[in-house]
């Protein structure tokens, strides 16, 4: 269709969001530390402490959960956004953390929103305390306080970050209370006191860095710098579009994040999805493509999949191509990036030479009719993998640099999701450490 207004000016496309395609833990962070060094700009913008990522650089192993892994580089400003749940004793001990690492932290290279929401120690016991009232529909959430801060924000009673800067807190600690279960209140008499001295601890820390950031980060893109945002959680544990109800309380898909940092749609250049060559997933839920029996924990254990965040042990199965198409579709994914590929090839060659890809599901209609789907339903919970499409293990050699240094086997692997998913894939892990990775075609984030 013509366009017959005429566009007002032409935006600088500088934005590239980094997002996992499945349940969380796809390796994001490899991902970002390689893209950091080109961002001028790192942005977080969805969720809290429930996300873990971990960074390996110069020998040191980050775990971070708060702040955007990119601040190890020391050379981009970070932005904790709008959207973000932040707990701000998590947030200190990080911060002390990377300082005792070497890391400069100060309120010139790390800004925190203003408008982000501070999740208090209420609300990590509401969610413990949620968690066992559902019993056997519990989510298997993280504990980390997300669903309470979150219905606070919703409430309109939250505190936020200016809250903190301007010493306003104290108010909403009481309007928070009018809200409290009667059960908490008599199991915790003293919480209210408690978070009252909470946010005055991190009051006195954390203000200098406290600012309006949705200013710093536009003036950014209008100047065409570029900017990367750190995707945190992944697409099935959208709240709107993710396997509702086992999900997280934000929307941390391609839109989410960029308005959790307050940006606008047309700024971004690159939707990178990442994912693994197999699947896993914590806590509750439906899980098409899982595995229970001595495969799984083969997956687990080659694959080290325990929850950084929790320890807990996940749940692991064969990679989802529906699910994974079907979230580059949702999300404008022009760009991909795989993870344990090495991994994945290995077990291969264990499990009687076979690595198995899921490519449709069976949907069963209350046991009325089943019919087979290639996407993703509303109602996960009928659905289970159907058709598999076969590959043959390989060993990733010493010295694997490119693409064409591959085994056959993986090379035709990696094309058969290509052209199952009908995007490239730009990025390739092959082992555990950052460098661990190749880097097809051209991609840079110069302008
Ligand atoms: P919550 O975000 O702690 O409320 O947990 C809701 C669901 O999202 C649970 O199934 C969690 O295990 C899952 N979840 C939340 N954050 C992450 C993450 O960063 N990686 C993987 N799963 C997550």
């Amino acid at each position: 269709m013509d366009s017959f207004i005429p566009l007002h000016k032409d935006l600088p496309r500088n934005v590239t969001e980094v997002l996992g395609l499945a349940w969380g833990d796809e390796g994001k962070g490899k991902v970002l530390c390689f893209l950091a060094q080109w961002a001028d700009m790192i942005v977080r913008s969805t969720g809290g402490n429930n996300a873990g990522h971990t960074v390996v650089y110069n020998g040191v192993k980050y775990p971070l959960h708060l702040v955007p892994t990119g601040i190890v580089r020391g050379k981009a400003t970070c932005v904790m956004g709008p959207g973000m749940f932040i707990d701000p004793k998590v947030l200190w001990d990080e911060i002390e953390f990377l300082r005792k690492n070497g890391v400069q932290v100060t309120p010139r290279n790390l800004k925190i929103s203003d408008r982000a929401v501070v999740v208090l120690p209420y609300d990590i016991i509401k969610d413990e305390w949620e968690e066992e009232k559902k019993g056997k529909s519990s989510v298997g959430t993280t504990k980390r306080g997300m669903g309470p801060s979150a219905e606070l924000k919703a409430t309109r009673v939250a505190v936020r970050m200016i809250d903190i800067f301007e010493n306003t807190y104290k108010d909403r600690i009481e309007e928070i209370f009018k809200f409290c279960p009667k059960e908490i209140m008599d199991s915790h008499p003293s919480l209210k006191q408690e978070c009252i001295e909470y946010c005055a601890e991190y009051y006195v820390k954390l203000h200098p860095f406290i600012c309006n950031t949705q200013e710093i980060v536009n003036k950014s893109c209008e100047r065409g710098k570029n900017i990367l945002f750190e995707g945190a959680q992944s697409y099935y544990l959208s709240m709107t579009n993710g396997y509702y109800p086992n999900t997280t309380v934000t929307d941390p898909d391609a839109s989410g994040t960029l308005s959790g940092g307050c940006v606008g749609p047309l700024h971004a250049k690159y939707v990178v999805g990442v994912f693994k060559a197999y699947t896993s997933r914590v806590g509750n839920g439906s899980f098409p493509t899982e595995l229970f029996d001595e495969k799984a924990d083969m997956i687990r254990e080659m694959g080290h999949e325990y929850g950084t965040t929790t320890g807990r042990p996940r749940r692991v199965g064969w990679l989802d191509l529906v699910q994974i198409k079907y979230a580059v579709q949702a999300n404008g994914v022009n760009c991909l990036a795989i993870n344990h590929l090495d991994t994945i090839g290995e077990i291969g060659l264990k499990n009687s030479e076979k690595i198995l890809v899921c490519t449709s599901y069976k949907q069963d209609f209350n046991h009325y009719s089943v019919s087979e789907v290639h996407t993703v339903p509303t109602n996960y919970e009928n659905v289970k993998a159907s058709r598999f499409e076969h590959f043959a293990g390989w060993k990733i050699p010493k010295n694997c640099k490119t693409f064409d240094d591959l085994p056959k086997e993986a090379k035709a692997f990696i094309k058969y999701i290509e052209a199952y998913v009908g995007v490239p894939v730009a990025f390739i892990g092959i082992g555990p450490k950052d460098e661990d990775m190749i880097v097809r075609g051209t991609f840079t984030h110069d302008q």
